[in-house]
């Protein structure tokens, strides 16, 4: 499989190795045509005009919410809240859940490998609250430690937050078995990152378990700035609204006010609706795909990567092996700084990204400050593994001439 001819940028600049798809994905043009169709036919406030066109951008928003939950297997669409992203979704559960049920004595839960989205709402909740924070460690071949995760969970536990797939390392968690253990073990709210998971992995939100999953579409072939939160009606409707303003209220008295129904409660101010239906068109553009075969495409690449990246002296990998991972993979070469070796690389039109990955408690785990990261997706193939071998060797003669 290579798509590369399915996305305009990668289609024009044929010498491009994209290998940044964790940070964000290229946009395929079926996206980017329903972007522009849909300020072309349908642009107007939805919810809030009684006129046709008006109705008809309620009803592509609307649409477009429930094949997003269609597609990540979210029986009640309603549960499903657009976002800005994965940030903004844990955010909003830290703050609307969190800064009323978590207090002093109380215990939040996250792991070492979190991306700082799904660890500094946490870790400032806990200092806000009085409660405390306690981190999973890590295997040394960059695998939760069940062991000592299971050691952290008590009735004292008030939210176990983890990652759905590492974005520095690629680990891919066992959520069910997270969850198993937490659900035993405390009664605690469940938060998993999505972020790394929707665009590699077939998500079903109602089989993982957790209670909260967030998500970024622009990860995913998607627009920026548009995502998502699911949770549990349940749960969703005892939780006060995140940002107060148009559209999340029911009635606005003087000194009071009333909120509106799922989803909108939480969705305050103009909803962003064409990015949702960009999203929505890239969830059916993987769909196509299949799921299964973006991983197995993914893993193939990676594991050819992991073993040349490997074979080269003065390269050190971090985290599973390939067949344990989603299409990253981290590594430093020699005493060479990230950002020196990914400067190298772009001079050859190769992305990747170099620097702490927003993971900076996982950086000091792993004894480094930054790392090199390629990462890839459907568009890439071997020629961009090859690329980006070559680079790395340039960079080893570069440096190692340098030294002496
Ligand atoms: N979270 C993004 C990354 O991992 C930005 O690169």
């Amino acid at each position: 499989m290579n798509r590369r001819a399915d996305f305009p940028l990668l289609a024009a600049n044929p010498d491009l190795h994209y290998l940044d798809s964790a940070a964000t994905s290229q946009k395929p043009a079926v996206v980017l045509d329903a972007l522009r169709e849909f300020y072309e036919t349908s642009n107007a406030n939805p919810h809030r005009g009684a006129y046709e066109l008006s109705v008809a951008a309620t009803d592509r928003y609307d649409a477009a919410r429930a094949t997003l939950a269609r597609f990540l297997g979210v029986a009640d669409a309603d549960c499903l809240i657009f976002t800005r992203g994965t940030t903004e979704a844990i955010n909003l559960v830290a703050s609307a859940w969190g800064w009323r049920n978590v207090g002093p004595g109380d215990e939040i839960v996250v792991t070492a490998l979190e991306h700082h989205a799904n660890f500094v709402p946490w870790q400032q909740l806990a200092i806000g609250r009085g409660a405390t924070l306690r981190i999973c460690e890590l295997t040394s071949d960059g695998h939760l430690d069940l062991d000592h995760f299971r050691t952290l969970l008590s009735s004292r536990t008030k939210v176990v937050a983890f990652a759905h797939v590492s974005n520095a390392l690629g680990t891919i968690n066992p959520v069910r078995e997270l969850v198993a253990l937490a659900r035993e073990l405390t009664g605690a709210v469940i938060v998993c990152d999505g972020a790394q998971g929707v665009p590699h992995l077939r998500v079903r939100y109602d089989e993982l378990g957790v209670d909260f999953y967030a998500f970024s579409g622009h990860k995913m072939c998607g627009p920026m700035a548009i995502g998502g939160l699911i949770g549990p009606r349940w749960l969703l409707e005892t939780m006060p609204p995140y940002q107060m303003g148009g559209d999340m209220i029911e009635f606005v008295h003087d000194q009071t006010t009333t909120w509106n129904v799922l989803p909108q409660k939480f969705e305050a101010g103009t909803p962003n609706a064409a990015g949702a239906v960009g999203l929505a068109a890239a969830a059916d553009y993987l769909d196509a795909i299949g799921m299964d075969e973006v991983l197995r495409h993914e893993r193939e690449l990676v594991s050819d990567a992991y073993a040349r990246l490997a074979a080269i002296d003065g390269v050190i990998l971090y985290g599973p092996p390939p067949s344990e991972r989603s299409g990253v993979v981290s590594f430093t070469l020699d005493d060479v700084h990230p950002h020196d070796l990914a400067t190298i690389l772009d001079g050859d039109g190769i992305c990747i990204r170099a620097g702490n990955h927003c993971a900076q408690p996982l950086m000091r785990r792993l004894d480094v400050s930054a790392t090199a990261r390629a990462s890839f997706y459907v568009y890439n193939d071997k020629s961009d593994t090859d690329a980006l071998i070559a680079g790395v060797l340039k960079a080893k003669e570069v440096f190692g001439h340098a030294a002496v």
